[in-house]
């Protein structure tokens, strides 16, 4: 079935069952197109429009999935209260001028008797893979699934879950899937806060603390990339740094490098800072390069 959302003046094509995108993605293989893809859970803002821009100048046609993928979420997390705004999420895809929505129901993606996980690797251990166990787990799968079903040329992922792009090129490369994964830079608020679709859940006086998190990030970075400081002693500060301004726990800073993310002990060489911190009922990620 590949039926039009129905609603009045958004005119992206829905699918809801896989056999709807597998026809539309056949019809553009036969004409020679080339195909992006853009994986989301919805709640769709700026950041997800830049990701969707950014397929459309790479390729002929861009699908856009929206799917809250309960596999990536423990028992514990925010499944149920991760924002869910199906209409205006089909109202920007046809803005942006997306070709195919692919927006499956969870027992269209996990029926009754599925079975199969994709591990990721040592990628997806340390960082998220500590905090989260089993989340990258549960990305991998379902990403190994989009990218079967819709067969991309290029998949867009945001630079802002650094650690998923990793993961998740890793994976194209290992399982020969034959998906470019395109890494694209994190959009920011204009007072430095990444674009996170859970940045609706802060309140009005965590939203004024969460800017803190990237000027840390920042100052390490100008600090590192100079020389004028090691990493041991810049994780020092800036974990004092959040914690003053009032997040409620960092759950990690760290320097790491850029491919492996083994731990970077000294200044002067290729590094990513990556953080996760706690603010009220939301956690927040990010991450920024050295040099
Ligand atoms: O980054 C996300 O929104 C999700 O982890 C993804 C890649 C769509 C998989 O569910």
């Amino acid at each position: 079935m590949s039926i039009g959302s129905g609603i009045p003046g958004l005119g992206v094509e829905v699918a809801r069952v896989p056999e709807a995108v597998r026809r539309r993605v056949d019809a553009w293989a036969r004409e020679g197109l080339t195909v992006a893809l853009v994986p989301t859970m919805g709640a769709l803002h700026e950041g997800h429009r830049t990701l969707i821009r950014a397929a459309r100048s790479g390729a002929d046609r861009v699908v856009v999935s929206i799917f809250v993928n309960p596999r990536q979420f423990a028992p514990n997390e925010d499944l149920a209260t991760y924002p869910r705004t199906e209409i205006e999420d089909l109202a920007a895809l046809t803005d942006e001028g997306a070709d195919l929505a692919w927006v499956p129901a969870p027992d269209v993606v996990y029926p009754p008797g599925f079975e199969t996980t994709v591990r990721a690797g040592s990628l997806g251990e340390p960082l998220e893979g500590l905090h989260r166990p089993g989340f990258f787990d549960g990305v991998a799968t379902v990403v190994a699934k989009l990218f079967a079903l819709v067969r991309p040329h290029r998949a867009y992922f945001g630079e802002k879950d650094y650690q998923q792009l990793l993961v998740v090129a890793r994976m194209a490369v290992d399982l020969d899937l034959g998906v470019q994964v395109v890494p694209v830079p994190t959009v920011r608020e204009a007072d430095g806060l990444a674009m996170s679709s859970r940045n609706v859940l802060l309140s009005a006086a965590d939203r004024a603390v969460a800017p803190v998190l990237h000027r840390t990030l920042s100052r390490m970075a100008a600090r590192l990339a100079d020389g004028a400081s090691e990493p041991a002693a810049e994780i020092a500060w800036g974990r004092e740094k959040l914690l003053a301004a009032g997040f409620s726990a960092v759950d990690y800073l760290e320097v790491r490098d850029p491919r492996t993310l083994a731990p970077v002990a000294r200044a002067g060489v290729a590094a990513r800072i990556l953080a996760a911190v706690r603010l009220g009922p939301v956690r927040l990620i990010d991450n920024l390069p050295v040099g």
